[in-house]
């Protein structure tokens, strides 16, 4: 018997590489096969090319993996991911949002007594294992006498302009691919409430959303802007301390933060540059789904809260 992690990719696009990347450097694990419809042929992987196929369907039929990882276009999440739960007995890593609707979450839940999913449904909310984020969250909790997040801005800017058509059917809109990242990152700092405003702008290349909060019983507000109206990537979020005069800001592209009052530094995080940001975000989160005890912000019922939160425009 081997202790291999045997790992079925479906998907081979932009964020399969950083999955490939990631996945090579373990020891434990072994990549069992790769499906796509749209590429001729499967990926090299340490140094060889697993068998490839043109459909998840076929590939589960001939292979039985432990992990199915779905790198997909986000409409084709819930489908996928049906099809992995019915037909094999593999856990499965969704890229986020794990699904774009509500109806799609309903399905899956569903699900739940004869599959499983509960158990062996994972979305890759990346964005919350960041290195700057982890070093944010250890700064409050280190820091109680900064009392509550009285409130938050966040904007997410990704470079999809150029992309026109093809950025929408790989992700939906600005909002349904940026927001979900914007959320799971948050909740590692405060309890998530529900939306209390929500615009989709520029045909959904840009949104703008107020999302209510509690953190250490108090309510705040975060203001989330997302858009695809640039031409560079830039993400940063502020957390604002205000009984304390404390900021802290994260600048999510770099990768670096610093805590700030007034005139005063009061913490800083900076990043050696030799991670690429994307490998940064999946090795640690890789780390957890394999250790046996993954991080709960990568499980199906905080997926199903943020999913609900992320559709909860008044
Ligand atoms: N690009 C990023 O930086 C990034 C980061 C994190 C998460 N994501 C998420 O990952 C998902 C994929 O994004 P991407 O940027 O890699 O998109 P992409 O369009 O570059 O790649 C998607 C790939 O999936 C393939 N595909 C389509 N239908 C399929 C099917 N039924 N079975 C197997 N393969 C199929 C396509 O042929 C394509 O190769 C999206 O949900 C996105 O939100 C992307």
């Amino acid at each position: 018997m081997s202790d291999l992690v045997r790992v079925g990719l479906a998907g081979l696009g932009i964020i399969a590489r950083t999955h490939l990347d990631v996945l090579a450097e373990r020891a434990d694990v072994s990549l069992e096969f790769t499906a796509d419809p749209g590429r001729a042929g499967p990926p090299d992987f340490r140094g060889s090319t697993p068998p490839h196929y043109g459909d998840l369907a076929e590939a589960l039929a001939a292979h039985d993996p432990d992990l199915v990882v779905i790198a997909t276009p986000t409409a084709t999440h819930a489908d996928l991911t049906v099809r992995a739960l019915t037909t094999s007995t593999a856990r499965v890593l969704v890229e986020k949002p794990l699904v774009h609707d509500l109806a799609s979450l309903d399905r899956l839940r569903a699900l739940d007594e004869t599959a499983g999913v509960r158990g062996r449904v994972f979305t890759a909310h990346h964005f919350a294992f960041s290195p700057e984020v982890r070093w944010a969250e250890r700064q409050i909790a280190e820091h109680p006498e900064w009392g509550p997040i009285t409130s938050i801005t966040s904007a997410f800017h990704d470079p999809y302009v150029q992309r026109g058509e093809q950025a929408f059917a790989s992700y939906g809109s600005a909002w349904t691919d940026s927001g979900v990242n914007q959320l799971s990152m948050l909740a590692r700092f405060v309890d998530l409430a529900g939306l209390s405003s929500a615009y989709d702008l520029d045909g959904g290349a840009s949104a703008w959303c107020t999302c209510e909060y509690r953190s250490r019983g108090e309510r705040g507000t975060a203001r989330l802007r997302t858009s695809w109206l640039t031409g560079s990537s830039s993400k940063e979020t502020v957390l604002v301390l205000g009984r304390s005069g404390v900021e802290v800001w994260m600048d999510h592209t770099a990768m670096t933060g610093f805590a700030a009052r007034g005139r005063d530094l009061l913490a800083s995080h900076g990043d050696d540059g030799r991670t690429p940001r994307k490998v940064a975000h999946y090795r640690p989160l890789y780390e957890s789904l394999l250790s046996g005890r993954p991080d709960p912000v990568l499980g199906f019922d905080t997926t199903a809260t943020l999913i609900a939160l992320h559709h909860s425009a008044a």
